[in-house]
C-alpha cells in the first residue's frame, strides 16, 4: 500500500501533479487556486507550503484519484480553498491500483468538521482512496454515555448467562411436564448446569436418560421424513455431516461439546449452554462472538411433537445444520454486531427480524421455496403448513419484518422469504446503518472481542489490519499470474 508520509521516498514518488494532466501546470493551477507560499521540492518534484514540520497542527492526509474530467485537479483543488483549508503539502504519483493512471496525494490542515465537509465535497469530484486524520478525532463522551452496557470480549458473555428469564423448574400452568416433578427436578439439574457455565469451560456431558432420547427419536424419525422436500439445500447438505461426526441418530441425542468442536471447524460458532430464554439483548450479544445459547433438557415426554420453548431437539435439529454455514454463520453474527450497545427500541428490532429469519425463515432455491429456520425445521406441523402454500409469504425486507408481530403459540401470520443468505445479510447490514448508534463495532477474531470504532485511531488500526490482509489477497493474486 501507499507510504502515506511526505518524508518517505518510494519508487511511485517523482511526478508533479502538473503531469498528472499537462493541461493544468503549476502556472495555471497558481492562478486559479490561491495557496499559502507554495514552493517546489526539487527532490521530489511535489509542491509543498515550506511551513515547517514543527507548526503543522492536525495535519490530514487525502489521497484521491481523479476522474477522467477536464479540469478535474482544478475543481478538486478548489474545494480545499472554498474550505479554507489549508494546503501543506501536494504531490502526484503513480497509482498502484490501475497502472495508466496517477493519484493525488495532500497534506492539509483541517479540523475534524472541515475534514468531514471537505471529503463530502471532494467525492462528488474525485475518487478517494484513502483519508487519514492525524489528531486522533473522537466521539465526545456524552455521546457514549447512554450507550447501554454491552460485552467486549467472549468472556464478558458470562455477566449476561445469569439474567435468564425463565429457568429450570418454574414452569408455566399449562406446560406439558408442570405437574411433573420428576422433570422438574430434571429442568432444575440441567439449569443449574448452565448457570455455573463459564467461557472456556467444556460443555457437560450429559447421561440422557431412556425416556429422553425416546423423546428425541419420536421427533428425529419424524423430522426427518419432511427435510428431504422442505429443508433447504444447506440444511441436507450439513445433516449428513452431522450425523457422521457428532452422531446424530434416532437413538442417540448429540452431546452439545461435540456439536461445538464441530461448528467451530466449519463456521467459527461455538455453543454455550443456557438454562432457558434470556433477553432479546443478551441472546443477541451472543451471535455477536459467534456464540449459540442452547437449551440442552429435552420436552416433556408425554407431547413429543410439541414444546412451548426451545429444547435441545429444537436446537440440534433445527439450528445446528444451518450454524455450520459459514453464510448463514455471518448472516447471524451481523446481526448480534447491530445489537450492541443499540436502544431497547432496535434491539426489539433486530430481534423480530432474527424471529422471521433464523427461526421462520424461508428461502427460495431452484423455484421453490425452502425452509432455513430453526423454529420451522424442529416443528413437524409448522413446516408442514410454511410450505402448503396457505400462508402468506413476503419479501424479507427488515425494515417491514421488524414491525411483524411475534407469535409464540400458533402459526406465524406471514412468513419472509429471503434468495439467499447473501441477499439477507447485505439486507441487514444497510439496515443495521440505520440504526441510531454513535459508533461502529468490528469483530476481531484474533481477541474473540469487538473493537469500537469511535475515534480515528481505532478507524486507523482497523485500516492498517484491512491493508495486510489486502496485501495478502495481492500477494495470492500475483502468484496466479506468475
Ligand atoms: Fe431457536
Amino acid at each position: 500500500m501507499y507510504a502515506k508520509k511526505s518524508d518517505e521516498k518510494g519508487p511511485c514518488r517523482g511526478r508533479s501533479f502538473d503531469s498528472v494532466n499537462s493541461a493544468y501546470g503549476e502556472k495555471q493551477l497558481n492562478n486559479e487556486v490561491t495557496f499559502s507560499k507554495i514552493g517546489e521540492n526539487e527532490d521530489n518534484r511535489s509542491i509543498s507550503t515550506g511551513r515547517p514540520a514543527s507548526s503543522r497542527k492536525s495535519v490530514a492526509t487525502i489521497i484521491f484519484s481523479l476522474k477522467n474530467e477536464v479540469g478535474g485537479l482544478v475543481k478538486a483543488l478548489k474545494l480545499f480553498q472554498e474550505k479554507h483549508v489549508n494546503l501543506i503539502h501536494i504531490e502526484s504519483r503513480k497509482s498502484k491500483r490501475r497502472d495508466s493512471d496517477f493519484e493525488i496525494f495532500v497534506d492539509c490542515d483541517s479540523d475534524h468538521a472541515q475534514l468531514k465537509e471537505l471529503t463530502q465535497l471532494l467525492r462528488t469530484h474525485t475518487d478517494i482512496v484513502e483519508i487519514t486524520p492525524s489528531d486522533n478525532s473522537t466521539l465526545p463522551d456524552d455521546d457514549l454515555v447512554n450507550v447501554p452496557w454491552f460485552p467486549k470480549k467472549i468472556s464478558d458473555l458470562d455477566l449476561c448467562v445469569n439474567r435468564v428469564l425463565m429457568y429450570g423448574s418454574e414452569l408455566d400452568a399449562d406446560h406439558p411436564g408442570f405437574k411433573d416433578n420428576i422433570y422438574r427436578k430434571r429442568r432444575k439439574y440441567f439449569a443449574d448446569l448452565a448457570m455455573s457455565y463459564k467461557h472456556g469451560d467444556p460443555i457437560h456431558r450429559i447421561d440422557f436418560t431412556t425416556e429422553e432420547v425416546r423423546t428425541w427419536g419420536v421427533v428425529y424419525r419424524e423430522l426427518n421424513k419432511l427435510y428431504p422436500s422442505h429443508a433447504c439445500k444447506e440444511y441436507l447438505r450439513n445433516l449428513p455431516l452431522l450425523t457422521k461426526y457428532c452422531n446424530y441418530s434416532e437413538d442417540n441425542i448429540p452431546q452439545l461439546e461435540d456439536v461445538s468442536h464441530f461448528l467451530k471447524e466449519h463456521s467459527g460458532f461455538i455453543i454455550r449452554p443456557v438454562a432457558g430464554y434470556l433477553s432479546p439483548r443478551d441472546f443477541l450479544a451472543g451471535l455477536a462472538f459467534r456464540v449459540f445459547h442452547c437449551t440442552q433438557y429435552v420436552r416433556h415426554s408425554s407431547e413429543p411433537l410439541y414444546t412451548p420453548e426451545p429444547d435441545t431437539c429444537h436446537e440440534l435439529l433445527g439450528h445446528v445444520p444451518l450454524l455450520a454455514e459459514p453464510s448463514f454463520a455471518q448472516f447471524s453474527q451481523e446481526i448480534g454486531l447491530a445489537s450492541l450497545g443499540a436502544s431497547d427500541d432496535a434491539v426489539q428490532k433486530l430481534a423480530t427480524c432474527y424471529f422471521f429469519t433464523v427461526e421462520f425463515g424461508l428461502c427460495k432455491q431452484d423455484g421453490r421455496l425452502k425452509a432455513y429456520g430453526a423454529g420451522l425445521l424442529s416443528s413437524i406441523s409448522e413446516l408442514k403448513y410454511a410450505l402448503s402454500g396457505k400462508p402468506h409469504i413476503l419479501p424479507f425486507d427488515p425494515m417491514v419484518t421488524c414491525n411483524q408481530e411475534c407469535l409464540i403459540t400458533t402459526f406465524q401470520e406471514v412468513y419472509f422469504v429471503s434468495e439467499s443468505f447473501e441477499e439477507a445479510k447485505n439486507k441487514m447490514r444497510e439496515f443495521a446503518k440505520s440504526i441510531r448508534r454513535p459508533f461502529t463495532v468490528h469483530y476481531n477474531p484474533y481477541t474473540q472481542g469487538v473493537d469500537v470504532l469511535k475515534d480515528t485511531d481505532s478507524i486507523n488500526s482497523m485500516v492498517k489490519d484491512i491493508r495486510h490482509e489486502l496485501d495478502i489477497v495481492e500477494d495470492a493474486l500475483n502468484r496466479l499470474t506468475i
